[in-house]
């Protein structure tokens, strides 16, 4: 991480400026070179400054956050553009990703969270670049006590739940070691039902005390489902999600790594925000799909969009779900498609599936003899070599 960061603020209160440089002045690394009060200085001051980073507001006169993330990224697209803004406008954050914004960080902050909003978003742009220009596959920045998998379809309703929650007792029951399960499909998770556990405490808890809640306290805050593992469920209404930034994820992430082995996380199929923060911190994406023509299109176009990302090749591995026979589209047909190996094929079964599903007792449990369960154990001793 280099020493100096140059920074600008771009906000129309001038407090609001004056607080955040504050904030970075607790910090060696940050150096505000300068300051726009609106969109249009900003587009100005960014040309002439050329700040590493900007931090920038929505709503300003003359030319808002958006149209100058916009110009100033179409001019300068390595200037990484962070948007502030408050709970309700995180509805912009979509439309922002296309604008080149890379972050955003939620009105009121505090020092921890702008400090580490820019260094992760620092981070993440000097790996890329590193990656573009020596074209190492892949840079391990961070230890490898704790394997993170995530769990990702394009396609809705392919099996992410089944392989995840699956997949993490089937660690536990190889390895013996700890494994957390993170729900990250936010508004609709299936993690506690899947279970069958009661959501006394979910994400949300989390998220409200993040400001002061540490890696050595979180255990207090997910629920055992058994010895090994342990799970944070979705929150319990849907529109809490709202409440649920990526610097939250990340923050959550981080702490849960500190004490466990493996971190499995469900996702729900889209390139949100959250999701692509459990992308970009999983050291294996489990990749999920199923054999109809409409999952593989969603799935290669995941994939080309995950190859945009700069992901390494290695870090995707292929599940395919619900196999029927040996008809139509042939195992060698898909791996054309996704010009990938496909490293796991999970037969249907409805009834082992189906029972498992209405006991909330999962199939690693319900039903060691099925097939479902021998591909899952062997997803299982794949991932555990990783760490072994
Ligand atoms: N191998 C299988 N055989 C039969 N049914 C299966 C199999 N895998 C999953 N299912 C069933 O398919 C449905 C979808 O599975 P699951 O909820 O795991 O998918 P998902 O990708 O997480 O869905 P969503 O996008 O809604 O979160 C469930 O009813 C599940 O029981
Ligand atoms: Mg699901």
């Amino acid at each position: 991480m280099q020493k100096d960061i140059s920074v600008m603020i771009v906000d129309d209160i001038e407090e609001t400026r004056e607080l955040i440089k504050v904030f970075l002045s607790f910090s060696n690394k940050f150096e505000v070179i300068c300051e726009a009060g609106n969109g249009l200085e900003a587009v100005k001051n960014a040309r002439k400054y050329n700040p590493h980073v900007i931090l920038m507001d929505i709503n300003m006169p003359e030319m808002d956050g958006l149209q100058a993330a916009e110009k100033i990224s179409m001019m300068m697209p390595e200037a990484i553009i962070i948007l502030l803004s408050v709970q309700d406008e995180k509805e912009y954050f979509k439309k922002a990703m296309n604008c080149g914004v890379r972050d955003f960080i939620a009105k009121p902050f505090d020092t921890e969270t702008i400090t580490n909003t820019i260094l992760n978003a620092v981070d993440r742009e000097q790996r890329k670049n590193k990656i573009k220009t020596t074209g190492i596959k892949e840079i391990v920045t961070e230890s490898k006590g704790c394997e993170v998998i995530t769990v990702f379809s394009t396609k809705g309703g392919v099996g992410k739940t089944t392989v995840a929650v699956n997949t993490a007792i089937g660690l536990a029951q190889k390895t013996g070691k700890r494994v957390a399960v993170m729900d990250l499909d936010l508004q609709f998770g299936d993690v506690g039902l899947m279970l069958d556990i009661e959501s006394t405490r979910t994400i949300s808890n989390i998220v409200e005390d993040i400001s002061t809640i540490t890696s050595d306290r979180i255990e207090e805050y997910m629920i055992e489902y058994m010895p090994g593992v342990r799970v944070i469920t979705a929150p319990i209404k849907p529109e809490q999600a709202d409440y649920i930034a990526s610097n939250h994820i990340e923050k959550i992430i981080e702490m849960l790594k500190k004490n466990h082995d493996y971190l499995i996380i469900d996702t729900r199929a889209s390139f949100d925000e959250i999701t692509i923060t459990a992308l970009d911190k999983a050291d294996q994406i489990v990749m999920v799909s199923t054999k109809d023509m409409l999952s593989l299109k969603d799935v290669k176009l995941g994939m080309n969009v995950m190859k945009s990302f700069n992901y390494s090749d290695s870090k995707i591995m292929v599940i395919l779900n619900r196999i029927v026979g040996k008809f139509g589209i042939s195992i060698k047909d898909v791996e054309n498609i996704f010009e990938k190996k496909v490293n796991i094929v999970i037969p249907e079964d409805q009834k082992t599936v189906l029972i498992s599903a209405n006991k909330g007792i999962p199939i690693m449990i319900h039903d060691k003899k099925s097939k479902v369960c021998k591909e899952i154990q062997r997803l299982s001793e794949i991932i555990s070599r990783n760490i072994a």
